[in-house]
């Protein structure tokens, strides 16, 4: 093991550098602090003064005492965990010498990779966007609902955010807005019943505030899915106290959440006071620029309070959804808490307990919360609440978290050796995965999972085609949620056909924005917050979003093989989608070609042309990719329905065989517009647009992500220029395979020549400033096909921390970003270790990151169960059942549970 060892002063950084840690120092760094910068940039140096040295460890002379963290040193009147800061800069485990004593080496670091490789850890107090952000990163829920990972003890401020949200639970405001009725679904915040503080002598209770805050250290356990938090106050009047406290939702009785509320008296002996309440009066104000809006949706009913149990009943004001939230608070080592003294507010609901405390001892309260609404097949009637009140405790809450953990990274862990960083950063996007989704998996919700999550307010907790970036995790490892969450769009294929008959069209229509009902729910207008102005907003015209669905229908159904699924559902909602599509294109006379028009591809800086009054661009070339591979698709799976079946689902489709006819037709001849050196074009007549000086901007602005605010706001617009938020005309390369993309152009009558692809990625790359979390992903795959496998990993090292970084600079205080989330695991999986679930049968190519010396994951694909092992060199897979697959370009017939392995080259 090469060791780094170091010592924070308050001037100087000391380093050395030792080849083995038993043997003398080689090097010795003395890096002068400077006080100019921050304790991070600071630290920065010393990444710069390592640069070339390798090693596997560093050891902290002067780590300070604490009970959460052995890495926490002070530093001119402040302090910092340099071991969290290290890691993420260094990617090696940082441990203290007094670890080191107790443990020896090799354990100390062993156990500290382990780790962090399992925690999510904050340290310190952080204001503003950058704390809400680490909220929506601690959020713990089960689908049911999300709990944003808020300080118990604060309420809605410019620093916290307790936010609660019920999924499928949505309320709809009207507000006048430049005298126009602005109309907006939101996903509602509902009570918040987390709250829970204290207080000494019968003062003023604790919150937040960062005079009495001396340190907080916040852990997410991914392996249990407990939130602790510990925090060391000195209040203004001399008292010291710790508090831990722990958060968890319950995975299995998903109404319930459990809090573990602990208490030392550090340096005093006296009267403590627990405060806990329901707080009814909250209104959604996640986001600032939401505010101009009636952000009002709750109505309290009811309030009852009964010796330690509390009550809170009310409606969402126009959906009239009910909702009960009950609490209970008990304590499991105080024989009797006494009297409990309840206040009933106009909005909700505080419980008092007071007692004797004394100096050093540890008084430990719980909070048990059932949380129900009228939404889909739930019941918030008090006595269902009550009921599971009675039988909720903070051990089962734990029991039922574990459980539902451990068989879930049973099932779907992705195991990366050789990096901590990708392997932490991994598992929190599959924590986050099925924080926002476990609970649709039983069949009782009517809901999917919004594009941030139950995590926060951003889009109003409205599902859209981010779906399609997440979908494939959760059909390869739990194809029962992925079948759950196609089934709220198929629920809401009547309103898709609504809107389609409102549009002029035939077939279905979903919305670029879905929420409750499936209407669209996208805004008019759009605020730019550079001018504050209130910009048109066209970008409900990406009607791919039905395609996009599609394809999730079809990859659950490859991948599944659910014969039912697609019989009852699947097909007459390819049929319906397809309906609609054939009345979009036209026929036209001058070409020889079907042109579909009024739309937009994912790059939402293009809403139409310049100097244009029509809304929408012109053969879209991922929309008329999607369609011919739709028409196609649907001619392929028809074969695998009965005839009654087909029938039935065309019946209910309201699909003709003169449809059937014109996709055939439509599909040989929708326009591309391609031009010599085979660059496919965004849309019709993109080549005639001029190009944006991307360093003139960059030079000008920093940051030029969100281009399309800056050109606005000097008095352009990103629709008259090359300009892409994020991928949009390669997309389908990510969907599918390239000979699949190929074959689908081939089939519109178009010849691609050689080098067709480089010269795409390598255009759209140059033009494109990635202001969308969904575009590095994409381009680290084109990346991938282009065997630019540096920028390939840059891009994807970016897209697995955007929200630990908050790359959008604010965005993630918002809600995390589930699509991009979801689809760092298929880069994962499917990418880097090459298992692509495109084809009939599973292939493998690996392309392992440097990085990366192992790669262990799972795959269920057809019925049956695989295991990838990934090294440099080689892949081992085990199936469960007899199974024909093909390694680096090889067939082979896998025998049921006989390990095959291949070796491979590793480019
Ligand atoms: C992206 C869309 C995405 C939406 C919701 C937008 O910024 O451009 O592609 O669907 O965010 O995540």
């Amino acid at each position: 093991m090469q060791l780094i060892r170091l010592r924070i002063e308050n001037d100087a950084m000391d380093i050395s550098y030792h080849p083995a840690p038993d043997q003398p120092a080689t090097a010795h760094y003395l890096i002068a602090y400077n006080p100019e910068q921050s304790i991070g940039e600071n630290l920065e140096n010393i990444k710069v003064r390592l640069a070339g040295l390798k090693f596997d460890a560093a050891v902290l002379d002067n780590g300070l005492d604490y009970p959460f963290s052995d890495t926490i040193v002070g530093v001119n009147y402040d302090r910092i965990d340099v071991g969290l800061a290290l890691t993420n800069l260094l990617n090696i485990p940082v441990v203290s010498q007094t670890t080191v004593r107790r443990l020896g080496l090799v354990k100390a670091v062993q156990e500290k990779a382990h780790y962090l490789r399992w925690h999510l850890d904050y340290y310190g107090q952080y204001h503003g966007v950058r704390n809400n952000g680490q909220e929506a990163m601690l959020t713990v829920g089960n689908g049911y609902f999300g709990l944003r990972g808020a300080f118990l003890e604060s309420h809605a401020d410019k620093d916290n955010y307790p936010g609660t949200y019920v999924a499928g639970v949505f309320d709809q405001q009207t507000t006048k807005v430049h005298d126009h009725d602005v109309t907006n679904e939101d996903l509602v915040n509902l009570p918040n019943a987390q709250f829970m503080t204290f207080g000494v002598d019968h003062q003023t209770p604790f919150t937040i505030n960062h005079h009495d805050l001396q340190d907080v250290y916040r852990s997410l356990d991914l392996k249990t899915g407990i939130l602790t938090t510990t925090k060391i106050i000195q209040l203004a009047s001399g008292h010291q106290l710790r508090v831990k406290s722990q958060k968890l939702a319950n995975m299995h009785d998903w109404h319930r959440y459990s809090i573990r509320y602990q208490v030392t008296p550090i340096n005093f002996s006296g009267s403590l006071q627990i405060y806990s309440e329901i707080d009814g009066s909250v209104v959604n104000s996640n986001v600032s620029r939401y505010n101009v809006f009636d952000q009002q949706h709750l109505h309290t009913l009811g309030i009852e309070s009964h010796a330690d149990t509390v009550f809170l009943s009310g409606q969402t004001r126009t959906s009239h959804v009910n909702y009960t939230l009950g609490a209970k608070l008990s304590s499991p080592d105080i024989k009797s808490l006494g009297a409990f003294d309840s206040q009933q507010q106009p909005q909700g609901v505080r419980q008092t307990v007071s007692l004797a405390v004394q100096a050093g001892q540890t008084y430990t309260f719980d909070k048990n919360v059932v949380i129900a609404t009228s939404n889909a097949q739930d019941d918030p009637q008090l006595k269902k609440v009550r009921a599971e009140l009675n039988q909720s405790s903070f051990d089962n809450t734990v029991k039922a978290s574990t459980a539902y953990w451990a068989q879930t990274w049973q099932a779907a862990d992705i195991r990366v050796q050789g990096d901590i960083t990708s392997q932490r950063m991994l598992r929190v996007n599959v924590y986050h995965s099925f924080v926002s989704a476990a609970a649709v998996e039983s069949g009782q919700l009517d809901a999917s999972v919004g594009a941030r999550g139950l995590h926060g307010e951003a889009y109003r907790g409205h599902v859209f085609w981010d779906e399609m970036f997440i979908l494939p995790f959760y059909t390869l490892h739990r194809p029962e949620l992925a079948k759950q969450l196609l089934l709220y769009r198929y629920r809401r294929l009547p309103a898709a056909r609504q809107n389609a008959t409102d549009a002029g069209f035939n077939g279905a229509m979903y919305p670029w924005q879905s929420a409750h009902k499936g209407d669209e729910q996208s805004q008019f207008t759009h605020l730019n917050p550079i001018t504050k102005t209130w910009d048109p907003d066209n970008s409900r015209l990406q009607r791919h979003v039905s395609l996009d669905i599609a394809y999730n229908v079809w990859f659950y159904y490859h991948a599944t093989r659910d014969q039912d699924f697609l019989n009852r559902y699947g097909m007459e909602m390819l049929l319906s989608i397809a309906a609609f599509w054939i009345s979009k294109a036209k026929y036209d006379q001058q070409t020889g070609r079907y042109s579909i028009s009024g739309v937009m591809g994912p790059d939402e800086f293009h809403e139409n042309y310049p100097n244009s009054t029509d809304p929408g661009l012109t053969n879209n070339a991922y929309t008329n990719i999607m369609v011919t591979w739709l028409f196609s698709t649907i001619k392929a799976l028809r074969a695998t329905l009965s005839d009654h079946a087909y029938q039935q689902a065309a019946q209910a489709a309201n699909f003709s065989a003169v449809q059937a006819d014109q996709m055939e037709t439509i599909s040989h001849k929708l326009t591309l517009e391609i031009n010599h050196s085979g660059v496919i074009a965004q849309f019709a007549g993109y080549f005639n647009l001029p190009t944006l000086d991307f360093r003139k901007y960059r030079q000008k602005y920093g940051n030029i992500a969100r281009m399309d605010r800056i050109l606005k706001a000097e008095g352009k617009t990103p629709d008259a220029y090359q300009v892409a938020k994020q991928a949009d005309a390669l997309m389908a390369f990510y969907n599918f395979d390239v000979p699949t993309v190929q074959n689908l152009i081939k089939t519109m009558g178009y010849q691609l020549p050689k080098e067709y692809l480089t010269h795409n990625i390598q255009y759209y790359l140059a033009r494109t400033t990635h202001g969308s979390t969904l575009s590095r992903i994409v381009y680290a795959v084109l990346d991938q096909l282009d065997e630019n496998y540096d920028d390939a990993w840059q891009l994807f090292s970016e897209a697995l921390v955007s929200d630990y970084y908050d790359i959008q600079g604010g965005t993630t205080a918002e809600g995390i970003h589930l699509g991009v989330m979801g689809a760092t695991l298929t880069l994962a999986t499917r990418n880097f270790g090459g298992v692509s679930p495109l084809g009939n049968h599973l292939t493998v190519n690996p392309q392992l990151p440097d990085q990366w010396s192992n790669l262990h994951f799972k795959h269920l694909f057809q019925g049956v169960h695989y295991d990838f092992d990934v090294t440099q060199q080689a892949v081992r897979v085990v199936a469960d059942q007899s199974q024909e697959i093909q390694v680096a370009g090889k067939t082979y017939q896998l025998k049921p549970n006989k390990p095959l392995t291949v070796a491979y080259v590793n480019n």
